[in-house]
């Protein structure tokens, strides 16, 4: 079969608020040096009040719609890639859909912050099979509701944003050469966000307890994250039968730059080859791999025929690879 699915239209949405290292140093007991040195993070962006991951996803899919030339009657598939949807139910992709105004099929991806690469791999294979002509892929996040702002060790390294990208049936070579979806549910306490699920509803005594909020082990989780950022890119271009110096961009999840800096070693990847972005959103979990990929295209690094590999990992824990032949001029 020689049908393939290629991103034919992307946008972002930003939210305005930026909240910079010299703020939470008047928030929490850090300092800019402190978030700087661990992790790269300068600042990130926090949805105002009347935004969520749907208005923010619809924003960044309407640009990615009239990117492609598409209106939202053509989408025939809508998929929200989120770990902080605006509710359990209904769907976040549901609010999206009728928004965007598409009469079509619409559900949540939640597979931490590895969902939006996830979606990619779901969405392509859709297409592929011949189910789809038209999926719309977002990846929002509003990760402030979910932090605890006297808690140190997770506020200093997470942000809010949208990304979404139409993908489009098309013919090989073009789209994903190559996927690996991973996950290790051993480590879903790693990070977690203990209560407001069935497990452990919301009562008074989880609120007290600050179990609404984001949980992590934070070093067990950079081990696991270095570990799998550039052993997950270099399987996937081998897959794809590439060597590592015929990726032309690697666009990693935009989580802490030490991650980014193992995989860059690993894979002996000049460092021009690897587009960052953390320095100004910290990690926006679902949202960071388009976000990156919108910047990469808007900074004239994404060509035609080029090579790309992007790579997510997260909470569940999760991550998943995709290594991608570019098909349309950006
Ligand atoms: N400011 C100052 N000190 C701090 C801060 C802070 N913001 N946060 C933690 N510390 C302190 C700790 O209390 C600890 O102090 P102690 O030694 O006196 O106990 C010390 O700094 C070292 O803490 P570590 O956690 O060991 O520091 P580490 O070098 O591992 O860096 C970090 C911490 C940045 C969280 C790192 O572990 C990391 O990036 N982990 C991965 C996190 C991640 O990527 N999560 C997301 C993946 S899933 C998703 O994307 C949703």
């Amino acid at each position: 079969m020689d049908r393939s699915a290629q991103i034919v239209g992307w946008g972002t949405y930003i939210p305005e608020r930026v909240l910079s290292n010299a703020d939470l140093e008047a928030m929490v007991d850090t300092s800019d040096e402190w978030i700087t040195v661990r992790s790269g993070i300068k600042e990130r962006r926090i949805a105002a009040p009347h935004e969520s991951t749907s208005t923010m996803g619809i924003c960044a899919a309407e640009k990615a719609l009239t990117k492609a030339g598409i209106k939202g009657s053509d989408v025939d598939l809508v998929i929200s890639a989120s770990a902080t949807p605006d509710y359990l139910f209904p769907a976040t992709g549901c609010l999206i859909q009728n928004a965007i105004g598409a009469r079509c099929g619409a559900f949540d991806l939640e597979a931490g912050c590895s969902s939006f690469v996830y979606g990619l791999v779901v969405g392509s294979q859709m297409i592929a099979a011949g189910g789809y002509e038209n999926i719309l892929l977002v990846g929002a996040e509003t990760l402030s509701r979910f932090m605890n702002y006297q808690d140190r060790s997770t506020c200093v390294l997470f942000g809010d944003g949208a990304g979404a990208v139409v993908l489009q049936a098309c013919k090989k070579p073009y789209g994903i050469q190559a996927f690996e979806l991973g996950a290790d549910g051993a480590g879903c306490e790693l990070i977690m966000l203990p209560a407001g699920g069935s497990a452990k509803p919301a009562t008074e005594e989880t609120v007290r307890a600050g179990d609404h909020y984001v949980h992590m082990v934070g070093n067990q989780v950079f081990k696991f994250a270095t570990l799998t950022l550039g052993s997950c890119a270099e399987r996937v271009a081998t897959k794809a039968g590439w060597k590592l110096d015929e990726i032309d961009l690697f666009i990693p999840h935009q989580a802490n730059l030490r991650i980014i800096e193992a995989a860059q070693k690993r894979l002996e990847m000049p460092m021009d080859k690897i587009f960052i972005n953390v320095e100004r959103y910290g990690n926006t979990s679902s949202a960071s791999v388009p976000l990156a990929m919108v910047e990469a295209i808007d900074a004239g690094l994404v060509r035609k025929d080029q090579n790309i590999v992007m790579v997510a990992f997260g909470v569940g824990l999760t991550w998943a690879g995709v290594a991608m032949k570019w098909g349309v001029d950006a």
